[in-house]
């Protein structure tokens, strides 16, 4: 029997010759819904969208054709003129999404670390062109069986601009935005229970939620970091995402590369409207009160920066 990796329904455009056989869901049984060299109906596709169904599946076997369809497809729809910002930001949504549920259950996996790649850059473009892009991700809502992801893009893309904004390498960048994507993978290796900590806000841990937290900045990772397709700095910086100029996260870290600081605090920032339910105008005035000596002063003021000129503390 083979197995089934799921796809975001906004990564498969109707119209276009599909190159793998698609299959949806239902009743507990995996059903061929679409079969490879025929494309879906526009009608049908709204349909889907209109019975909020999120996700398609196709086999293990045929990930290497979806990889290359959905290269060619984010190739050709990022650079075209014609297609609005929201179909843009909804594709790239559903990139990343795809790939970090696929690295969440499968960390191992090339294709998923491949799949990451892509999405990451397609993230920047994005955010790095469209000046309203960043509000778009930031403003959909998901619920808690997508926290984890939701985060991660958020995370990525904030990141992404604060980096720009802070004239780091373009290589630099490209690292920061998959290392985004990628940070909390580990999380979903907890057990169901330990998960829920996830949502808990920090000041409230007990001594021992918070060694169980630690460990999801090392699980996944130990896996990933073996593999010879995986970008070290990537990892460096995935792996010190909760790491503090005062030596306050699992790695005890006291120096902080400008990447690692970074994602620690946009990470940080995410993390506080999360787990405490505020605004981000008031997230971003407890970070400049209680984070001032876990980040550079410089940092925390660009942060801020970002944050007005892309209309998110409106
Ligand atoms: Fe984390
Ligand atoms: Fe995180």
């Amino acid at each position: 029997m083979s197995s089934y990796t799921p796809l975001r329904i906004s990564t498969v455009k109707p119209n276009r010759e599909l190159t793998f056989d698609l299959y949806i869901y239902f009743k507990e049984t995996y059903l061929k819904y679409q079969d490879s060299g025929s494309s879906i109906e526009t009608e049908k596709y709204g349909k889907l969208k209109a019975q909020k169904i999120a996700k398609f599946y196709i086999t293990e076997e045929d990930e290497p054709k979806y990889q290359k369809f959905l290269d060619l497809l984010l190739a050709d729809t990022m650079e075209d003129p014609n297609v609005s910002v929201d179909e843009k930001v909804n594709m790239v949504d559903g990139a990343c999404s795809t790939a970090i549920e696929k690295m969440q259950e499968q960390p191992e996996s090339e294709m998923a670390y491949k799949m990451t790649n892509t999405a990451a850059k397609s993230l920047r473009q994005i955010v790095e062109k469209n000046p309203e892009a960043l509000k778009k991700i930031f403003g959909k809502k998901v619920d808690d069986a997508d926290l984890v992801i939701k985060h991660s893009l958020n995370v990525s893309a904030l990141a992404t601009k604060l980096a720009v904004k802070l004239n780091l390498k373009s290589e630099d960048i490209d690292n920061i935005a998959v290392a985004g994507l990628i940070h909390d993978v580990g999380m979903t290796r907890l057990n169901k229970e330990d998960q829920m900590l996830f949502k808990k806000d920090k000041d409230k841990f007990t001594p021992d939620d918070k060694r169980i937290y630690g460990l999801h900045v090392k699980d996944a990772m130990t896996v990933l970091k073996s593999k010879p397709w995986v970008n070290a700095n990537v990892m460096e910086i995935a792996m010190n995402h909760e790491e503090t100029l005062k030596g306050l996260g699992p790695n005890k870290k006291t120096k902080l590369s400008k990447s690692e600081m970074i994602i620690s605090l946009v990470n940080s920032y995410d993390k506080t409207i999360i787990t405490t339910g505020c605004t981000p105008k008031e997230a971003m005035k407890s970070m400049m009160i209680d984070q001032v000596g876990n980040y550079e002063l410089d940092i925390i003021n660009k942060f801020k920066e970002v944050l007005i000129s892309e209309g998110l503390l409106e």
